[in-house]
């Protein structure tokens, strides 16, 4: 414990010689989380990560989270330095969407407006006309939905699916999947409600059909923290990445928060419902990219410019 005591001072003083700012995700170590916000930078979901670190006037950020958080970092402020506690933090959903297998669908397609979610590489986002995150996903396809716009959709099938059916929009959609979020099982998560029929149920998109079924409310990390903390209930059922618990219980004191079921969490594993790549993010080697500026993130100049058109059509709708 006085080790992390040390080791928490040392990066908040890094912080300040480098003149650095921590932005950090829901699902990192919940030490990260706090440190982000006592030293004037921000835990946040996808959309206000990229927000923050476009608008904040340090030179150096500091992403604690997966690596497409980082090149949108980059890509929006390219004269930034972006800093990560660990380069090898990707996500399933980027893994499973190579940027030449999703040119060649793009290819296919042409009549489609292609909007891809966050959780993509620079290169799939350079040939996206719109990128969105979770939060907006849905009013964006509303609106072109609105407009007679057909949508290629990638990579998240159950995000996509979800969206498809709020929306009754066209939508062609890339067979991906979030390996955390997949795991959430619908029949369990109806038997564990019977259970706890007080509780409200929260669900990030990124889960199956039956279990968004079953949502109260679905939305982007940010969305569900705010849930529980205004909506009128004391217990809440939570079907996303159990690193957002410790948001949570800071955010709503004295209520009640309970795992959704996953394939193994019953018997034989208390936290299946943990991204590996988020857990790669440490005090240790945050500390340490600190004292080296060492894992620094580069975007091709080139893709970047190309990837920014489709992220700043999510800002300015979000403006
Ligand atoms: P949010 O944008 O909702 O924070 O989601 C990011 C993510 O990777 C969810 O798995
Ligand atoms: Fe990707 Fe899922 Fe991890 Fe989020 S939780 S970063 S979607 S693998």
């Amino acid at each position: 414990a006085a080790e992390k005591v040390a080791l928490k001072e040392r990066i908040k003083r890094l912080l300040k010689e480098r003149e650095a700012v921590l932005v950090a995700h829901y699902y990192v170590d919940g030490d990260l989380q706090d440190l982000a916000e006592e030293t004037g930078g921000c835990v946040s979901d996808s959309l206000e990560m990229a927000r923050f670190g476009r608008d904040h006037p340090a030179k150096t950020l500091v992403v604690a989270g997966v690596r497409f958080m980082g090149e949108t970092a980059k890509i929006l402020s390219p004269e930034k330095r972006i800093l990560m506690p660990d380069l090898d933090a990707t996500c399933s959903l980027d893994l499973g969407c190579p940027a030449d297998e999703f040119s060649a669908f793009c290819d296919a397609h042409p009549d489609r407006t292609v909007v891809v979610y966050a959780n993509t590489s620079a290169a799939v986002k350079a040939r996206a006309d719109w990128m969105v995150t979770s939060s907006i996903g849905l009013d964006i396809v509303a609106h072109l939905h609105a407009q007679g716009k057909k949508i290629l959709w990638a990579p998240d099938k159950h995000l996509g699916s979800y969206i498809q059916k709020q929306t009754g929009a066209d939508m062609l959609l890339w067979q991906g999947s979030c390996l955390v979020h997949d795991e959430f099982k619908g029949i369990e998560l109806d038997l564990l409600k019977a259970e706890h029929p007080e509780a409200r149920v929260l669900v990030h998109p990124e889960s199956p059909a039956n279990v968004v079924a079953l949502a109260d409310v679905v939305g982007s990390t940010t969305q569900l923290i705010n849930a529980a903390q205004t909506m009128d209930a004391t217990t809440f059922i939570v079907a996303t990445d159990n690193g957002i618990l410790h948001k949570m219980r800071a955010a709503a004191p004295g209520k009640h928060f309970i795992e959704a079921p996953t394939a193994g969490n019953s018997a034989t594993c208390k936290s299946c419902a943990h991204c590996p790549w988020m857990a790669m993010n440490g005090l240790q080697n945050l500390a340490d990219v600190l004292e080296n500026f060492s894992n620094e993130i580069h975007v091709d100049p080139q893709v970047g410019k190309e990837a920014v058109r489709a992220i700043d059509r999510m800002l300015d709708f979000a403006a």
